[in-house]
C-alpha cells in the first residue's frame, strides 16, 4: 500500500490551517518540563517539514525521517524559504521508522500527526520503537500522538467531505472511514479531485490509509517492553488526562 505518494501534492494545502507552530510550541514545553530545552531531535514521518521550522526556531536541531519521497521533496522545498541559519539546523532523509540506522543518537524523537497511527499491528509498532530507542541517549525523551482508542470506539469515524482551495488549486476530499475492530483499526479510503484552476485539468488521486487505535496501557506495556517509561499521557494539546472526547491523545516517555 503507497501512502502519501499522490497526495503529497495537495498536502500543504489540505493542512494550510494546521497550526504548526502552535503545536511546536506545545512540544517543546512538554520537552521542557522532562528538563529538554534545546538539543537534537528526530523526528519520525516529518512529512512536508510543517513542525520542523518551528522546532529549529526554538533551539533544536531537527533529523526529519520519512518514508515517502514525495513528501520530503515539500519539506526540503519549504527549507528553500527559511534563513540560511535556521536551514543549517534541518535535515531531512528517506527512511522507514520501523527499520532505519543513522549511526547517532539524539536528545529526543517525536512522531507527529498520527504517524505511530500508521504503525498498523503489534510487530510494526514494536520494530519502530526498538529502533527509536535505540537512536536515543541514555535518558531521551520520545514524544507522539495517536489515535485515543476511547473516543475512536465512542464516536465511531464517519465519512466526511471538505473543500480546500487557493489561488492555484481546488481539492476535493472525501474519506470513508471502515472500522476493522478485530485489529483495532481504521481503513480510510480516501478519494481527491485536484483541479488546477488555470488550465481546469483535473487529477484523481486514491489512497487506503491503515489507522490503528490505542488505549494508553497497550501503548505503556508496548513502550516499557522497548526499554521506555511513560512519564505523561494527555489529550493532544492539553495536560489533561483524554477522554471519549479526545481523538488525538499524546504520550511522553523517557527511555530508561
Ligand atoms: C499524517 S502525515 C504527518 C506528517 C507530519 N508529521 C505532519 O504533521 O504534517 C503521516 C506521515 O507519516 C509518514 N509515515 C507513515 N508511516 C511511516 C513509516 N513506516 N516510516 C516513515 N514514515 C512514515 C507518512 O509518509 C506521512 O508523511
Amino acid at each position: 500500500m503507497t501512502v502519501f505518494s499522490d497526495y503529497a501534492a495537495c498536502y500543504d494545502l489540505v493542512y494550510r490551517d494546521k497550526d504548526y507552530d502552535g503545536e511546536a510550541a506545545h512540544v517543546c514545553s512538554l520537552l521542557s518540563a522532562q528538563s529538554l530545552n534545546a538539543g537534537t531531535v528526530l523526528e519520525l514521518g516529518c512529512g512536508t517539514g510543517g513542525h520542523a521550522v518551528p522546532l529549529a526556531t526554538r533551539g533544536f536541531d531537527v533529523t526529519g525521517l520519512d518514508r515517502s519521497e514525495e513528501m520530503l521533496t515539500l519539506a526540503r522545498q519549504r527549507l528553500g524559504h527559511v534563513e540560511p541559519a535556521l536551514q543549517r539546523r534541518i535535515h531531512f532523509a528517506q527512511a522507514d521508522i520501523q527499520d532505519f540506522k543513522l549511526e547517532r543518537r539524539f536528545d529526543a524523537a517525536m512522531a507527529l500527526f498520527h504517524v505511530i497511527s500508521y504503525l498498523a499491528d503489534d510487530g510494526a509498532l514494536a520494530s519502530a520503537l526498538a529502533c527509536i530507542r535505540s537512536h536515543l541517549d541514555g535518558q531521551g525523551v520520545l514524544v507522539f500522538d495517536f489515535w485515543h482508542a476511547p473516543a475512536v470506539l465512542a464516536q465511531r469515524p464517519e465519512t466526511r467531505e471538505r473543500t480546500f482551495e487557493d489561488a492555484n488549486t481546488r481539492v476535493m476530499r472525501r474519506m470513508r472511514p471502515r472500522l476493522i475492530a478485530d485489529r483495532r483499526c481504521v481503513s480510510i479510503d480516501i478519494e481527491i479531485e485536484s483541479m488546477d484552476k488555470l488550465s481546469g485539468a483535473v487529477r484523481s488521486i486514491r489512497e487506503t490509509h491503515l489507522m490503528r487505535y490505542f488505549d494508553g496501557d497497550e501503548l505503556r506495556d508496548a513502550l516499557h517492553a522497548a526499554g521506555f517509561d511513560v512519564h505523561a499521557l494527555s489529550a493532544w494539546m492539553s495536560h489533561a488526562p483524554p477522554t471519549e472526547e479526545d481523538w488525538s491523545a499524546c504520550v511522553v516517555a523517557r527511555a530508561r
